[in-house]
């Protein structure tokens, strides 16, 4: 077995992750690879002296770059600056590159899938959506011989643990976050997750690889779940759906729409009952029809799994790329279509006096309406599921309605 030599940048919660599991399963996987591999640098500019991998340790990423035995490369730093910069030039000297970055490869996915092509190496990304689960690989390889009509996931860990907590332990959403944050899965800033910005870039990943076509995060309406409360929780358990935030991109045939938002998805839907870190991943295709994916999106160990596959792909395909992970690049969005001309049911909260004396009218405008029932509802306050309309056409409605009610809520079904 010929030895490859490996580099890992980014020593933090993936990249100790990724070192860790190398090397506890490491006979193994060099067995599944056929070949024998060493870690040779991690690059990081804190310092480890405790580490048990001191001795691996480098602070400048021309050690790495400039060494001809690094054959796999590792980008487990995250952000865009540097990331590119290495990766680029690291792809450029036709070292494939492995990376959990996200935002990286929403950004410029399609410019460094062509960069390794074009110097005879890869840019492997399982990790960068759903952590651990396989999504990316069964996506261009096993379901290669499908159309894709649609992808709908939970993308997002932390934010699937809040309203989790929301909808089983009534939590507001301001103690969720709080224990979310105790526990270490949101940020101190946690706007990438509840602002819904990263499963937006997991989206577009996703989005790209399935049809074909660079998606980037602004071609995507995107909003978070800050403003759903126990009260909208409530109301769409009473009409048989759970509040999931959710990333969804179908093919309608007169173009793409892709949104990320907060939808009400029907308890029978497996995704409903998809609960606390756990991502899942409802691809429908023209063969196979739907195939879920489930498991852990986040997480030190779960994602240094996803790593280390790739790493295994990268060492065995050596001088050769992997041709069906790519997309072509694109110059504008004229294949998106707004989210707004597509139809949608939506669920919508309003305030009141006297609200029930308002449903005569609500009917007029939507249509047949479903009223959805709560214990000790108040007076003023009345909540209901509109038929499938266009949403331009939901909102003209709702404007004529925000003249005799205040409208507290609109969420969209799936
Ligand atoms: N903050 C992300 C999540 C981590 O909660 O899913 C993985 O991207």
């Amino acid at each position: 077995m010929s030895l490859t030599k490996i580099a890992v940048m980014g020593f933090g919660v993936v990249g100790s992750g990724t070192v860790e599991l190398f090397y506890k399963n490491k006979d193994l996987i060099e067995k599944r690879c056929g070949h024998e591999m060493d870690i040779k640098y991690i690059l990081d500019l804190r310092d480890f002296p405790d580490s048990p991998f001191a001795d691996k340790l480098t602070k400048n990423f021309d050690d790495i770059l400039n060494d001809d035995e690094v054959k796999v490369v590792c980008e487990l730093m995250g952000g865009k600056t540097f990331a590119y910069d290495y990766t680029k030039r690291l792809l450029e000297k036709g070292k494939s590159v492995v990376t959990s970055n996200k935002e990286l490869v929403a950004a410029y996915g399609d410019e460094l899938i062509a960069t390794a092509k074009a110097n005879g190496c890869n840019y492997f990304f399982e990790a960068s959506v759903g952590g651990g689960i396989p999504i990316i690989r069964p996506l261009h390889q096993c379901l290669a011989g499908n159309k894709v009509e649609k992808i709908a996931g939970i993308l997002n860990g932390t934010t699937n643990f809040i309203l989790t907590k929301m909808i089983y332990d009534q939590l507001s959403f301001d103690d969720a976050l709080k224990m979310a944050q105790e526990l270490g899965y949101a940020e101190r800033d946690p706007s990438a997750d509840v602002d819904g910005f990263d499963p937006c870039r997991k989206l577009c990943i996703l989005g790209s690889l399935a049809f074909g076509k660079h998606i980037y995060p602004e071609y995507i309406h995107c909003s978070g779940i800050r403003t759903i409360s126990l009260d909208d929780v409530e109301y769409a358990a009473n009409a048989g759906y759970n509040i999931k935030l959710i990333g969804l991109i179908e093919d309608t045939g007169d173009g793409l729409v892709a949104t990320v938002c907060p939808r009400l998805v029907p308890v029978s839907n497996p995704l409903a009952s998809v609960n606390d870190v756990n991502n899942a991943i409802l691809v429908t295709c023209d063969a196979l029809g739907d195939a879920l994916f489930i498991g852990k999106g986040a997480g030190k160990f779960p994602t240094a799994s996803a790593v280390v596959g790739d790493i295994v792909d990268a060492v065995k395909h050596q001088n050769a790329d992997i041709c069906s992970l790519t997309w072509a690049p694109s110059k504008d969005n004229s294949f998106i279509k707004h989210y707004k001309q597509d139809k949608v049911r939506v669920y919508v909260r309003i305030q009141a006096n006297n609200a029930d004396d308002l449903k005569n009218y609500i009917t007029s405008l939507f249509g047949f309406v479903d009223f959805i029932p709560r214990k000790y509802r108040s007076a003023d306050e009345l909540a209901f599921i509109t038929p499938d309309i266009v949403e331009t056409e939901i909102d003209k409605s709702l404007a004529l309605l925000a003249e005799k009610a205040t409208v507290k809520k609109k969420i969209r079904l799936l």
